[in-house]
């Protein structure tokens, strides 16, 4: 057996599923968890861009930790290759399988576990939807440190294992930092118990981090305990439009002293990206046309104090001619709004046809020149629309070419372009939604060789049989 779009990915020498194997599972699992009918399997095998393609032919779906220990145990025992999935929202291709492993779904892990009101620290299962857990948190005054276009269906465990990033980084940090433990379990069904819910805890190495931004290759996340900041009591967001990238990023400086700790967000947008949000999703743009957008948010404890800040940061803006129009929104719907012509572009893409998707950290002087100069290498009649937006505070390029349909010619003057483009910048060649399947072959531009080396002991030691989530992270040679 061979990938049907990447014809060089082997099979690796596992065991076929079996009647017998499926008969186990049904001892592991009440037998309406152990799901083998194609129709609902479907979902399952294609990741949320559809261009990833997998043939599972069963999907489990445990509810407590024991029960992974149980699945992982014999899977590793009868050497069947496994796909742990979560929302399904990951946009590298690591969350399908490849081939026929076996997927073990964390959709039914969705209990919260604890919360302490004071420290802030939640504790809950792998499967829970990080928007469910932003609604609960809020009811409490307290929010979750990240949030991303696919709040609604993703979910803790695999915004863990994928380390996401997404809008609130710029305020509250990486998952590595809010992420306070883990327990995961390992290929053999061991389970890890490094569930921590201290801020600090020096003692020895912490193992948390082997699974967050392992993307499934080293454990599956069962439980996730993670520090969550207070609801702020205002929030404002400022939509602005802006004649060049120059004055992006004069923007960003400005922001960054003027707005200072109630900055929460910033995040840029070119024409043809909030295009793709406006055009193809029916929203409305609320302000003139522009060649660039930026969406800035404030986020504190005094309303009056932060739209005084705001205010002189806009006012100093126009008043230097940095940006020319801007609407800005304190009211929750305004603000949704808004979000939704920033979050919306992801799924705007989509409907151009197909989407070449890069997502790129790069130094700010020279986060943008990627695009025209792809638009001089690009056939103009080859490609809808080449775009970028991102979370340009942290430094992330989201760079996007959508063409009607796959084109193998675009693909060439693209790739390895824009790896090698972004290692000479000493950028990363994925700086939020991981290697996944799509990537493994260009890892080297932000990896050395004896960091990869590296990556291969440990996962090695920690999975000898490469069970877990193959084809995925590592490089099949390096
Ligand atoms: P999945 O897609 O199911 O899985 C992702 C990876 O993690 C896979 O390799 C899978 O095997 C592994 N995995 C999942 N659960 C577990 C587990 N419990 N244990 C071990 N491994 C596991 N990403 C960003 O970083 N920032 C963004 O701003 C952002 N915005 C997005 C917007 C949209 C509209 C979409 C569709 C995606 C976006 N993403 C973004 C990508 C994606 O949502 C994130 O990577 C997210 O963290 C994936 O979570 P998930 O539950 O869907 O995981
Ligand atoms: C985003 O920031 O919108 C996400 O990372 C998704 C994407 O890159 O399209
Ligand atoms: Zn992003």
């Amino acid at each position: 057996l061979t990938s049907v779009r990447y014809p060089g990915v082997q099979r690796g020498s596992y065991s076929q599923l079996s009647d017998k194997h499926v008969q186990h599972f049904k001892s592991i699992l009440p037998k309406e968890r152990v799901i083998t009918d194609e129709d609902d399997i479907a979902a399952h095998n294609v990741d949320w861009l559809g261009m990833v393609r997998g043939a599972s032919q069963i999907v489990l779906k445990p509810k407590t930790t024991e029960e992974v220990s149980a699945i992982l145990k014999y899977c590793n025992a009868e050497n069947l290759a496994v796909c742990p999935q979560g929302g399904n929202t990951g946009l590298v291709g690591g969350s399908v399988p490849v081939f026929d492993e076996v997927v073990i779904s964390t959709s039914l892990m969705n209990n919260i576990i604890s919360l302490d009101e004071l420290s802030g620290v939640l504790v809950c299962q792998a499967g829970c939807i990080l928007e469910n857990l932003d609604s609960y948190l809020s009811e409490r005054g307290l929010m979750m440190p990240l949030d991303l276009g696919a709040k609604g269906t993703c979910q803790i465990g695999g915004n863990v294992s994928t380390n996401a990033g997404g809008i609130r980084l710029i305020r509250y940090g990486s998952l590595q930092g809010s992420v306070l433990g883990i327990e995961a379990v390992m290929a053999d069904g061991e389970v890890i118990d490094c569930l921590s819910s201290l801020k600090k805890d020096n003692t020895g190495y912490h193992l948390k981090h082997l699974f967050i931004g392992s993307e499934g290759t080293l454990g599956i996340v069962t439980k996730v305990a993670i520090q969550c900041p207070p609801s702020p009591k205002a929030v404002n967001v400022a939509f602005l439009g802006l004649d060049t990238f120059d004055d992006v990023l004069r923007t960003f400086k400005e922001a960054r002293s003027g707005l200072g700790e109630i900055l929460s967000s910033c995040e840029m947008m070119d024409m043809l990206a909030l295009d793709a949000a406006t055009t193809n999703l029916n929203l409305q743009r609320p302000i003139g046309e522009f060649p660039f957008y930026m969406l800035i948010e404030t986020s504190g404890s005094n309303g009056t104090h932060d739209e005084e800040k705001l205010t002189s940061f806009l006012e100093g803006l126009m008043g230097s001619g940095i940006i020319h129009d801007g609407t800005v929104a304190s009211e929750p719907s305004r603000i949704k709004l808004m979000w939704k012509l920033r979050e919306g572009i992801t799924e705007g893409l989509l409907h151009d046809g197909y989407v070449f998707k890069y997502d790129i950290s790069l130094p700010h002087n020279s986060f943008y020149a990627i695009i025209p100069e792809l638009k001089t290498r690009l056939p103009a009649e080859k490609v809808g629309r080449i775009c970028g937006y991102g979370h340009v505070g942290d430094g992330n390029l989201h760079l996007n070419i959508t063409t009607p349909k796959f084109d193998p010619a675009v693909l060439k003057i693209v790739e390895p372009f824009v790896f090698e483009w972004t290692s000479k910048l000493k950028g990363s060649v994925s700086a939020e939604h991981g290697i996944g399947f799509k990537k493994t072959q260009y890892i080297h531009f932000s990896k050395s060789q004896s960091s990869l080396n590296l990556m291969k002991d440990i996962k090695k030691l920690m999975d000898p049989k490469g069970i877990l989530n193959p084809y995925k992270v590592l490089p099949a040679q390096h």
